[in-house]
């Protein structure tokens, strides 16, 4: 048996998709497996506790109760339209959770791994509370970066301990901190490192966390365990404080499998299952760590693996929610209509799992339109119609090169899930599906169809196994997709095995197929991109030299003719007088602006712009308009003016 954990989003925003990089490969490695036959449970939930929470309920004027339920909701949602399928999705909530944190606290306690001891902590003297993690701003003391009271967030990264944050300031009101003594709980972690220096010797999974885990083994520190906080699981000693949110946080994957399986005490308490972490490598520290002297030292069963992805980039810029590069799940992808596979399929096919995945709306366009539909679907969606026009019903026979070529297909795949090689797997699919084009290319099925019918029928029949295969191989990648590809073959995926790509059934009946692939087109994603540029440049708000400025070569123009662009609805070609010359300037001004009350009027250009392509059109400089609620509104001269003159 395995079980299969994500790391927990907090529930304090919306998902991105950096947060999928996670959920996505866990959900595809979950599926092969059963796939494989093996038992697996699939656990993750939401992150209630901890301050940020309170935090920014509190500036939203929500009790944190109503605020995490929103994010909880929009969690669920989000998972169910990618097809991340959860057994239990829970929350650190809820009470059996709260439970469970304070039963392993106390099993701590007794062997002796937490003492308390006095410390000095920011308090605010005008707010008259201590301030923990972000409640509190100040200065890391290892490298003097601005940083927050847990995390030295801008400089090194350092977990910071409660009072060791220099020169904190409260953030509530803004004023200077004092430190106060008071009384915490802190967890021995320095008793565990013998243990852990043996432990992730042994520990599987991705290098890049064991690597960064092992680095940290020389440098442990006893954590303080215990925050000032109204929000949370109450410490069993002292009611008035609650535990560190990274206490429970962890726990929640055992509360969880609570709620999933009646085998819970097997997989946390017997040692009979495989613990299998999925997190962010943010967060290997806490999990190869932390997490894993707990369970120790409260004698429960240890992960046997923590996979960590890499980080996400979004348009080749370093991920970032504060500077614009962000692309968010519901609002951005899924409501712009995009089939969700084509998002499952380019997060585990674009790089390993632990390397740096750059998300770009033209990447995802080329893979969609040339991996996805070019040749996988090319393939599927040819032999199926040509099957079902021709025959109908097809006696199977199938060629021994074929099923060889398929089962090598199936091993690769299985070999690569085994080692979190999410993109080995998904090239093995595309690979035997180019196999499959040429197969079929070169077996001139539409020509024996007249000579030799028999002849083509063996040839389909092999195609039609190679289709059936790649249905079964690639449908945890594209779980809907394949499903319903597959109902031109009555095939039920839901209930098939890898092991089924390989068998031959005596006849299949062909029922006229259905292909649920949609190219993606400039126009869809030229929005998605715009929201990024403007996003991104909204921010911009350092100022430029005057030197700077006048590298723009601004200028009156004169529209001479306008007209539509084919296939686009938003998209005018304009020949505009910019003085020394009449350029051709493609604008997204079609919706709002027709052709003709365009011709002659007076605009603001930027010449010099590098010219640019759009759907196919040559396109040498940029009209200026303001943008409301994303109309464009043509900005011009106030007097006549000649086309040319510079705007300085
Ligand atoms: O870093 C985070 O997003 C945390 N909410 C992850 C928690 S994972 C776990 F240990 F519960
Ligand atoms: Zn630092």
């Amino acid at each position: 048996m395995k079980l299969v954990t994500c790391g927990l989003p907090y529930a304090n925003g919306m998902l991105h998709v950096g947060h999928l990089r996670t959920y996505i490969p866990a959900d595809v490695y979950v599926r092969y497996l059963r796939m494989m036959g093996e038992e697996v449970v699939f656990i993750c939930g939401s992150d209630c506790h901890g301050t940020p929470i309170v935090v920014n309920a509190e500036k939203e004027g929500m009790k944190p109760e109503e605020f995490i339920e929103k994010y909880h909701e929009h969690f669920i949602r989000v998972f169910n339209a990618l097809d991340v399928k959860f057994d239990y999705f829970g929350k650190t909530t809820e009470e059996h959770h709260h439970e469970r944190t304070k039963e392993i606290v106390k099993r701590l306690i007794e062997n002796g791994y937490v003492y308390k001891k006095e410390i000095e902590l920011a308090y605010c003297e005008k707010c008259e509370r201590f301030l923990p993690d972000r409640y509190v701003e100040g200065i890391c003391p290892y490298c003097k970066s601005p940083a927050r009271g847990d995390e030295c967030d801008q400089g090194c990264g350092r977990h910071l301990e409660p009072g060791e944050i220099l020169e904190p300031k409260c953030k509530i009101c803004g004023n200077n901190a004092v430190f106060r003594k008071q009384t915490h709980y802190f967890f021995k972690l320095t008793a565990f490192e013998e243990f852990l220096r043996d432990y992730l010797s042994k520990l599987s999974g991705t290098e890049n966390a064991l690597n960064y885990a092992r680095e940290w083994i020389g440098n442990l520190k006893d954590w303080c365990i215990t925050r000032n906080l109204e929000w949370g699981v109450r410490f069993p000693l002292d009611e008035s404080l609650v535990l560190y949110v990274w206490v429970d946080a962890p726990i929640g994957y055992i509360s969880f499998t609570e709620k999933a399986t009646k085998d819970w005490k097997k997989i946390w308490l017997e040692g009979k299952a495989e613990i299998i972490h999925f997190i962010g490598l943010d967060i290997a520290y806490h999990h190869c760590i932390f997490w894993p002297a707990m369970l120790k030292g409260s004698g429960y069963s240890l992960p046997s693996a923590v996979v960590a992805s890499g980080m996400v980039k979004i348009e080749g810029k370093t991920f970032s929610k504060s500077r614009g590069y962000v692309v968010w799940v519901e609002d951005e992808y899924l409501k712009a209509g995009f089939n969700p596979d084509y998002l499952r399929y380019y997060i585990v096919n674009y790089t390993s799992h632990d390397k740096d995945l750059n998300f770009s709306w033209d990447v995802l366009k080329d893979k969609v339109n040339n991996e996805i539909i070019a040749t996988l679907g090319n393939f599927l969606f040819r032999i199926l119609s040509f099957a079902w026009k021709n025959f109908g019903k097809l006696e199977m026979e199938v060629e021994d090169r074929v099923l060889e070529r398929i089962k090598e297909t199936k091993e690769k795949i299985v070999n690569a899930i085994n080692k979190w090689e999410f993109k080995s797997a998904s090239d093995a699919i595309m690979e035997l599906a180019s196999f499959g084009n040429v197969y079929f290319q070169n077996s001139k099925a539409w020509e024996l169809l007249k000579s030799d019918k028999k002849k083509a029928m063996k040839v389909v029949a092999n195609c039609l196994q190679i289709a059936k295969a790649l249905m079964i191989l690639s449908y945890p990648v594209m779980p809907k997709s394949m499903e319903k590809v597959a109902m031109a073959i009555g095939l039920k995926l839901s209930n098939c095995s890898l092991q089924d790509a390989l068998k031959v059934d005596k006849e299949i009946e062909i029922k006229k197929p259905e292909l649920p692939f949609k190219k993606i087109e400039d126009e869809d994603i030229e929005p998605l991109k715009k929201i990024l540029v403007e996003r991104f440049s909204g921010k911009i708000n350092s100022e430029i030299a005057l030197e700077d400025f006048k590298k723009l070569d601004l200028r009156v123009g004169k529209i001479m003719s306008a007209e539509r662009i084919k296939n686009s609805k938003k998209l005018l070609k304009l020949i505009v007088d910019v003085g020394d010359e009449k350029r051709q300037i493609v604008a997204g001004l079609a919706e709002n602006y027709s052709p003709e009350e365009l011709i002659g009027k007076l605009v603001v250009v930027l010449v010099n712009l590098k010219s640019a392509k759009l759907m196919g059109v040559e396109s040498r400089g940029m009209i200026l308009a303001v943008d409301v609620a994303g109309k464009p509104i043509l900005l011009t001269p106030e007097k006549e003016v000649k086309a040319g003159e510079r705007i300085k």
